[in-house]
């Protein structure tokens, strides 16, 4: 029996990874993949396992796609900032309780619910900048323009700052995946530490921010016991973890929804919320598809032995595929349908924070775009491109088109 080749970033498996994971979930459920040193967990119920057993699998480096160490010249500009972890997401036990506790207390459902009328406006008036021109560049000009003005308003971050988040943001995620060449690195560590100096500045002088989260988290200070440091990473992570994620989302189900039509004429039609619609995108196409973690003591998984130090990767995106939980995985179908139970947020102590954001954020965005721009529809096929990593599913570029002389009489 011959054994799948993980290979996430190939151009086949770019197209379509999910044959591979299929064959993964038959034949290896617990992987090993040689080029990362790291085993694949690709079954719903192995990857839930997982996720609720954060004593055996550390989250320290659950982001760092690469094992190996990073060079001495990155490695000095790193050390002009502060120490990047833990934060939320690469912390354990009662580190994360405490910083968890401490942003639970301040970024709550009310303040997720005020933002509706924001993220609406804010979906507006981006279409109004490009629904005359009749086709644009949807990531570039709406899928992450729409988050990162969300999180800058939650936070209080001057909207003007909005350009440069996305830049740090981008050059924290390269150094945290790995990859590139030393020069590369050495930009990207630059970013970063300009970022963390810019977000302490915001919680020194929290006039600055507003009156968002940056100005409660400061001013709850005393009683969460964290210290400035553990604040701006907790800001940073927010930031990053915040928009990347819906723009990949943005971008994945309108090309889901675009090439099944009778799936959008469903939305349409009012035959299926938005809400529902959310679910199915997020399952089908899982902009995290996976994120790591560190064995910590011997221990066994669907028959396989792991080992202190062994890295293992919990792969949402393979396991929103398994039909042993869901009856036809690879239809994209956005009734409401059983055993769907989808991953995509994560499970157990680290389950995202900002899903209620998230799901928010996209019943407003994706429909919006089909309510505002009659005949919406796929660019031609050259005028697409995916992102070319390991941990996510996404789109860089995805060019739409659509009716011009409807749009006027729609809108004007
Ligand atoms: C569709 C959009 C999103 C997806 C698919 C997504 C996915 C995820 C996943 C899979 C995790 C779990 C990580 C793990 O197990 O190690 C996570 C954690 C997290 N997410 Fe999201 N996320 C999204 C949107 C957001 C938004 C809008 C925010 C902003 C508030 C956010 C903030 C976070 C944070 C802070 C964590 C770390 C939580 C912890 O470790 O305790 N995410 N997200």
């Amino acid at each position: 029996m011959t054994m799948p080749t993980f290979d996430p970033t190939s151009d086949s498996q770019l197209a379509d990874p999910y044959p591979t994971y299929t064959q993964m979930r038959d034949r290896c459920p617990v992987f090993h993949d040689e080029n990362l040193d790291v085993f694949v967990v690709t079954r719903h119920e192995d990857v839930v396992r997982v996720a609720h057993d954060p004593e055996t699998y550390s989250s320290e480096s659950a982001v760092k796609a690469t094992a190996g160490p990073e060079a001495d010249e990155v490695k000095q500009i790193l050390a002009e900032g502060w120490s990047l972890t833990p934060n939320l997401t690469e912390s354990d036990g009662e580190e994360h309780t405490r910083l968890r506790v401490a942003v639970n207390r301040v970024f709550t459902p009310r303040r997720v619910a005020e933002l509706e009328p924001f993220i609406r406006a804010t979906g507006e008036e981006l279409i109004g900048r490009f629904a005359a021109a009749g086709s644009t560049d949807i990531i570039e000009n709406y899928a992450w323009p729409l988050p990162l003005s969300v999180m800058a308003r939650i936070l209080g971050v001057p909207a003007g700052d909005v350009p440069l988040l996305r830049q740090w943001s981008h050059s924290w995620l390269k150094l945290s995946v790995g990859g590139g060449d030393v020069a590369e690195r050495a930009a990207c560590a630059r970013d970063v530490i300009a970022m963390q100096n810019h977000v302490m500045g915001m919680l020194l002088d929290p006039g600055r921010a507003g009156d968002g989260l940056i100005a409660s988290l400061a001013a709850d200070h005393g009683e969460n016991g964290l210290d400035n440091v553990e604040l701006m990473r907790i800001v940073m992570n927010l930031i990053i973890a915040g928009h990347v994620t819906v723009t990949r989302s943005i971008g994945n189900g309108l090309v889901s929804l675009l090439e099944n039509p009778a799936q959008l004429a469903a939305l349409r039609e009012g035959e299926v919320t938005p809400a529902a619609m959310v679910e199915e995108i997020l399952r089908f196409e899982s902009p995290v598809q996976g994120l790591f973690r560190t064995v910590t003591a011997e221990t066994e998984l669907a028959g396989r032995r792991l080992r202190p130090g062994d890295r293992v990767m919990v792969h949402f995106g393979a396991a929103n595929r398994d039909e042993r939980v869901l009856a036809d995985p690879d239809t994209f179908d956005i009734r409401p349908r059983a055993g769907r139970n989808m991953l995509a947020f994560g499970r157990g102590i680290h389950t995202c924070l900002g899903a209620g954001l998230a799901r928010l954020q996209l019943q407003i965005a994706i429909p919006l775009l089909f309510d505002r721009l009659p005949g919406l529809r796929l660019g031609p096929a050259n005028a697409r491109s995916r992102e070319r990593l390991v941990i996510a599913r996404g789109f860089d570029e995805l060019h739409l088109q659509w009716d011009v002389s409807q749009v006027k009489e729609a809108t004007l």
